[in-house]
């Protein structure tokens, strides 16, 4: 099998057939078990990634915490657990998909700005001492958090979300991924951080343990990770001459290469965010980060069916899948551009197509792409292996995808497309009023 340089996970063969994996895509469209359109994850290359992550810290102590919200497929989350990845979860939900799926209490970080009292609640109760740390984003929040331990008859670890009130352009990534300026409604504001510490000290059912922040998502240069890590760093200075902390955690925001360029990998960003921690004093507390799409992301595609050729007039050609924006919202949402290609490459001419899904909106829209002129069935959407399924809906009646695992070059196991009927029947029960 030859690999075709453009894809960084699936490949090309001499027949023209595309990969991922060891396993030939199309067999995947034409196995009745499964149905498209289905996401289809290379468990390997997702554990390689982790390896090459936890690697690039060498002998720092440090926690590797999935964010799960990437994709919180549990295959996926125990197979980051046993390159020993924690998890950093946004919900009550996430947090027990985390704990059942063999990740241990004491490495789940807890991340949101509006935790629900139960939710609080649950991580201060697993395992002996309570989660790793609730990620606190107010200064009010550390009081709600200090009267849950209470209540609960425990101490709640916390660490501070700092909002380091990095600028939108300095992480230059798309706005409603950027998290870290001053009117985001993320992590306590600069200014309010000895507000914070004052609560913390009177505050005898929280222990302060670690200072984190996240600006953004898909940041594709290091500079601009580490203009909020030298931010979260000199806070954490100051605060470590009072409070017993033990780490500082950087958050994720790892970016990947949709096709027009990241250089980096998440260990690139480690390596630089380690010398500038150290350069800060700080050696002496671990290191923590967030990554979600830098382990998964490249990892997945989705992959679909031709439904339908539409021709309006030369300039307006339309290929429309039978996936759309329920099943990949990213195009929609964020103006993100996914690489598509065609499962079994025709020989021939390749000419410019708009390439659209069955939902009743104009932004289901996957963009224009350079496509073969002559007959092709089934296409795989590129680099789908992060917030795809995990935001996907059921808008329009439209069943979620299917999931498909593969590992050791074999499917390994599938998640069925979800029922139609199952929809139909939830939309229809109700119970009296
Ligand atoms: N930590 C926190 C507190 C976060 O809010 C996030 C992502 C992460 C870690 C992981 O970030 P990552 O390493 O995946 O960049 N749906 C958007 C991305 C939203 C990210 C939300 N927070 C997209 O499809 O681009």
């Amino acid at each position: 099998m030859s690999a075709a340089s453009f894809l960084m996970s699936c490949s090309r063969s001499a027949d023209g057939t595309l990969w991922l994996g060891g396993v030939r895509l199309s067999d995947i469209v034409a196995d009745g078990r499964i149905g498209t359109p289905a996401y289809v994850y290379d468990i390997d290359a997702i554990a390689k990634e982790a390896r090459d992550l936890e690697a690039s810290f060498e002998r720092e102590p440090h926690l590797v915490a999935y964010a799960i919200k990437a994709n919180s497929a549990s295959l996926i989350v125990r197979a980051l657990a046993e390159e020993g990845c924690g998890a950093d979860v946004v919900s009550g939900g996430e947090l027990e998909l985390a704990l059942r799926s063999g990740i241990a209490a004491d490495k789940i970080v807890y991340s949101g700005v509006a935790k629900q009292d139960d939710e609080i609640d649950r991580a201060i109760l697993a395992g002996r001492e309570g989660i790793c740390a609730i990620n606190v984003e107010s200064v009010e929040e550390i009081a709600r958090v200090g009267a849950r331990a209470k209540e609960c008859g425990r101490t709640a670890r916390i660490a501070i979300r700092l909002n380091p009130g990095v600028d939108a352009e300095t992480i230059d990534t798309h706005a409603h991924i950027t998290t870290g300026h001053d009117e985001a409604k993320f992590g306590v504001a600069r200014a309010r951080i000895a507000d914070a510490l004052d609560l913390v000290a009177q505050t005898p059912t929280v222990r302060l343990v670690g200072m984190t922040s996240h600006v953004g998502s898909q940041i594709t240069n290091v500079n601009a990770y580490l203009s909020s890590a030298r931010a979260l760093f000199e806070v954490a200075r100051e605060v470590k001459a009072r409070f017993a902390l033990s780490y500082v955690d950087t958050g994720g925001g790892f970016g990947i290469d949709y096709g027009d360029g990241c250089s980096v990998s998440p260990a690139d960003f480690i390596r630089a965010t380690r010398a500038l921690k150290a350069e800060h004093g700080l050696s002496n507390l671990a290191l923590y980060c967030e990554p979600g799409r830098g382990l998964v992301g490249a990892h997945g595609v989705l992959v679909a069916r031709v439904t339908q050729r539409k021709v309006g007039d030369r300039e307006h050609r339309w290929i429309i899948l039978n996936a759309g924006m329920n099943d990949l919202i990213r195009p929609a949402l964020y103006q993100a551009r996914h690489r598509i290609v065609p499962l079994t490459a025709p020989p021939g001419p390749l000419g410019a197509f708009r390439v659209v899904g069955p939902v009743c909106e104009s932004s289901d829209d996957f963009g224009v792409h350079d496509l073969p002129e002559d007959h092709f069935d089934a296409v795989a959407i590129l680099d789908a292996g992060a917030y795809g399924f995990s935001m996907a809906s059921t808008y329009n009646g439209r069943a979620l995808p299917a999931e498909v695992f593969v590992r050791g070059g074999r499917i390994e196991a599938i998640a069925p497309r979800h029922e139609i009927d199952a929809w139909v029947h939830a939309r229809m029960a109700t119970v009296p009023g």
